[in-house]
């Protein structure tokens, strides 16, 4: 499973990425609010750190002004993968930019019949949102298991990149039923590090290393 971070705090992804985790990142006009930066330098900036996909989204809603958001936004770099959302004029864009070569990652998907048309417009990523459908009441996960089905079923290469992760559990069980990607907030992803046990069981060795009066290396 592929691991990209979602934020545009470029401080933020230039740590993770020395972590070795990060094969990418998501953002979104949320997040680039967040960041207080220009759009155009931030994501030029995380293309700079990253080599792997960088989402980078279009706030047109009509064809053609999608289209030349687009085109702008993968002009920043080689790998930006250029995000739209899961409407009749985001999907049309997709198709257009997809075929020109351009990654496109659909965004906004909360159904498998969304996935459906996403993956037949040509999408590189579907970007279905766990947490929000949760935060309904409904199964954000049961999503990402009816998509990896529809998809394998018919081949399609788009890849599945679960976003609106929550949590550490989140990441596990999608990583379970085979999801490509999951998009991680930078601190849900530090969270995946952590368990007691490990914590406890170094402290017990690092006690017991002290009490032998030695050092690995050479004086
Ligand atoms: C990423 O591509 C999405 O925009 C993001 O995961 C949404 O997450 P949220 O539901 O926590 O805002």
């Amino acid at each position: 499973m592929k691991f990209f971070i979602d934020t545009a705090d470029v401080a933020e992804i230039r740590a993770l990425n020395e972590t070795g985790m990060v094969d990418g990142v998501t953002t979104n006009p949320s997040l680039i609010l967040k960041s207080g930066g220009k759009i155009a330098d931030v994501i030029a900036q995380i293309c700079d750190i990253v080599d792997g996909p960088v989402s980078a989204e279009v706030t047109a809603t009509d064809f053609d002004m999608m289209m030349k958001e687009g085109k702008y936004l993968a002009g920043i770099a080689s790998n930006v993968a250029v995000k739209v959302p899961l409407t009749v004029d985001g999907l049309r864009t997709c198709r257009q930019l997809s075929d020109a070569g351009t990654m496109v990652n659909v965004t906004l998907c909360f159904s498998a019949a969304q996935a459906l048309l996403a993956a037949k417009a040509g999408a590189t990523f579907i970007s279905p949102f766990v947490g929000r459908l949760d935060d309904l009441g409904e199964d954000g996960l049961e999503l990402i298991g009816d998509i990896i089905d529809i998809y394998a079923a018919y081949d399609f290469a788009t890849e599945v990149l679960v976003a609106s992760v929550r949590s550490p559990l989140h990441v596990v069980r999608a990583a379970r039923m085979g999801a490509d990607v999951a998009t991680i907030p930078p601190s849900t992803l530090r969270q995946l590090y952590n368990h007691p046990l490990t914590d406890k069981g170094l402290k017990a060795f690092l006690d017991d290393w002290g009490k032998t009066g030695q050092s690995i290396l050479p004086a």
